[in-house]
């Protein structure tokens, strides 16, 4: 049986059905995987919690009072359909490492968890991947093959570039790492600096840039890092340099990107851009030096079953009254 203290507990306590404390309450998840490794709840059966797949391809169903744990669907068209509908839920878990998309749709009082780990090697690797077809010109030797040309030339190298990562948290951190197994240099930057582990404060970005080979974007979006990246910071670059985005669109400013990429004077690797999708016939699509994929770098093969067995262990947990990993917003005290 689940603690007193457990989430199942606190929410059979707070929402009695017909003064009845056994209530019936559900946890939805993505996969009929998760559903079978959750079984019976590792004996918790008597919980009367059943798990059930809501895969986000479609609406939710009508009933969802009785949801007690909500996954998000990843990357889904209904994925965060029903919230507005689960008026009993207590968690909110979402298969995304950004969750600015949710703040407004999930109530207050309700715990909101991330996805923050999941992505990190999907992510660091397509950002080392378009690191590496920049430097090395992949779009340019492809679009030969397709004629059939034989061009040969030489090209920049990722080794002994200074790559200046903005944004080092966890992705950041993964992304480290495959960039010094590459022989290059790396500038870490945070939103407050952490001296033992090298890391500068934003604060100092304008002071980095100057020196900057490639800089790489892989900030949560906030009002803080909106338009972090604009003309007056991208102008502070060298000639030539590299500008990575993997994190969210709006902290580089189209416009100014795209001025300097037309110019020829920076090039541009970006996994996300805004607007979102990026709509055909948008100048960015074309820009000399920019190699755009959509928004893809998350939810590589290696994702999928990190973020399975993730949900398993957290549904195990919230279940026997255990404390959530990646929880980002909690009930206010007295909940
Ligand atoms: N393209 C994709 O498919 C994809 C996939 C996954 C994630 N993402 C994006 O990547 C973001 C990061 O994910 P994560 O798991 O690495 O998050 P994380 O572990 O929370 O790390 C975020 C880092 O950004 C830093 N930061 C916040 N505001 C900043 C600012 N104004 N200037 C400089 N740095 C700032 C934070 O600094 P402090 O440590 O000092 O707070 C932290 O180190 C997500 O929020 C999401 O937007 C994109």
């Amino acid at each position: 049986m689940p603690g007193r203290g457990s989430g199942l507990e606190r929410w059979r306590r707070r929402r009695p059905v017909n003064g009845v404390g056994a209530v019936k309450t559900r946890v939805l998840v993505p996969w009929q995987s998760v559903c079978d490794a959750l079984g019976d709840l590792g004996g918790l059966a008597d919980a009367r919690l059943t798990v059930e797949v809501f895969t986000g391809d479609a609406p939710g169903p009508a009933d969802l009072g009785d949801v007690v744990f909500f996954t998000v669907p990843y990357d889904r068209p209904f994925s965060t359909e029903p919230i507005p509908r689960l008026s009993g839920v207590r968690v909110v878990q979402t298969l995304t490492a950004g969750y600015e998309h949710l703040v407004a749709l999930v109530p207050g009082g309700v715990t909101l968890c991330t996805a923050r780990g999941l992505h990190d090697s999907s992510t660091a690797e397509h950002a080392l991947c378009l690191i590496l077809a920049a430097q090395r010109e992949l779009p340019r030797w492809v679009r030969a093959q397709d004629g059939g040309r034989w061009e040969h030339a030489h090209t920049r190298s990722l080794a002994d570039c200074r790559v200046l990562i903005v944004g080092y948290g966890s992705i950041g951190s993964a992304l480290d790492a495959r960039l010094r197994a590459c022989e290059a240099e790396t500038v870490r930057v945070a939103r407050r600096p952490r001296p033992d582990q090298d890391v500068f404060g934003v604060a100092e970005l304008d002071g980095l840039l100057p020196s900057t080979d490639i800089v790489v974007l892989i900030t949560p979006l906030s009002a803080e890092t909106r338009g972090l990246l604009d003309a007056r910071r991208l102008a502070l670059l060298p000639d030539g340099a590299l500008v990575v985005n993997v994190g969210r669109g709006p902290v580089l400013d189209t416009s100014a990107i795209l001025a300097e990429t037309a110019s020829g004077r920076l090039r541009a690797a970006l996994d996300v851009t805004d607007p979102e999708p990026l709509p055909s016939g948008h100048p960015l699509w074309h820009s000399p030096g920019t190699i755009i994929t959509p928004h893809v770098a998350g939810g590589a093969a290696t994702f999928y079953p990190r973020a399975a067995d993730f949900i398993v262990q957290q549904v195990r947990r919230f279940a026997a009254g255990e404390p959530l990993r990646n929880v980002v917003a909690e009930p206010m005290s007295g909940e």
